[in-house]
């Protein structure tokens, strides 16, 4: 099938009540495993690529031809989208001409008339390419990549604003932080989550930071329009897990344990357990 934008997978799961997936991933065996759970699942899947793991993989060539070559030699059939997750104006650019389906413009720490006018310049070119573009009010919080912001609320109105432009999605800061919540974290804003849905009208909203927000608080996000999900930390932590076990278990040295095929393959298996465990939450599950 190829890549694919985001356009028909997050229309369809709008209209449809429940949200795809956006995976990062960081390496092949993250790749693997998440077109692979995918595939197993019949789910539509969202590969997201920060620009640092785009230059740890080796570049943003590199991405899509890992993505583009392993849908087709693993035979992938179900909908594959490769989206640059929190893009820099110059690194869209760069990833709209490396081939990927899909970019995320993150304008959100620039003042809101320079996020306008850089989004809308994307979402021409976007449009142009029938590739998909995903914009950003109000920062999303934690960590991601080295870059620390505050967790912020997204002006509804602001929001209005960027979603006319055209783009095919929005990702509007209500709280939610990147990598684990701390303790006294108030969860989403639910009450800007529905006014930004009623003023955006029928575009999908996106809901970053997905590790760690109970099960109740996403469902009920994904009820008021929330149709895109990024999961990044989750997929860390069970893949860590799972490695450390097998070494403090010393199987590395059994064998040929040290082989990376044997020593990763825990890790590997415990992303596509994640990843299964969040396509059933999302409801994405049997709709490819
Ligand atoms: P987490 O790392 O918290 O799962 O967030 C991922 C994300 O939002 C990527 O954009």
């Amino acid at each position: 099938m190829g890549l694919v934008s985001l356009e028909d997978m997050c229309k369809k799961a709008y209209e449809g009540g429940y949200a795809v997936g956006h995976f990062n991933i960081n390496n092949l065996e993250w790749t693997r495993a998440i077109l692979e759970t995918a595939q197993e699942q019949k789910s539509p899947v969202i590969l997201g690529v920060s620009e640092g793991a785009t230059r740890y993989m080796g570049g943003f060539k590199v991405v899509a031809a890992l993505a583009k070559a392993m849908v087709e030699d693993l035979n992938i059939m179900v909908p594959v989208a490769l989206h640059l997750d929190h893009g820099t104006y110059e690194g869209a650019k760069k990833a709209i001409e490396a081939g990927y389906s899909s970019v995320m413009f993150d304008g959100s720490s620039y003042p809101i008339e320079e996020n306008i006018e850089k989004t809308k310049e994307l979402v021409a070119t976007t449009k142009k390419l029938g590739l998909s573009i995903e914009a950003e009010v109000g920062a999303i919080g934690g960590e991601e990549d080295g870059v620390v912001a505050a967790g912020e609320v997204a002006d509804p109105q602001e929001c209005k604003r960027i979603a006319d432009l055209g783009v095919t999605i929005l990702a509007a800061g209500i709280g939610n932080i990147h990598g684990q919540y701390p303790e006294n974290w108030k969860g989403l804003d639910f009450d800007v989550l529905q006014e930004v849905n009623n003023v955006t009208e029928d575009v999908p909203l996106v809901l970053h930071g997905g590790t760690g927000i109970p099960d109740d608080m996403v469902k009920k996000a994904i009820s008021m329009g929330v149709s895109k999900i990024n999961v990044n930390t989750e997929c860390q932590l069970s893949f860590a897990k799972a490695v450390r076990v097998y070494i403090e278990k010393k199987k590395d040295l059994v064998g040929k344990g040290y082989d990376p095929r044997k020593l990763l393959a825990p890790g590997t298996a415990a992303i596509k357990e994640t990843v299964r465990e969040k396509m059933e939450l999302f409801g994405s599950i049997g709709k490819a």
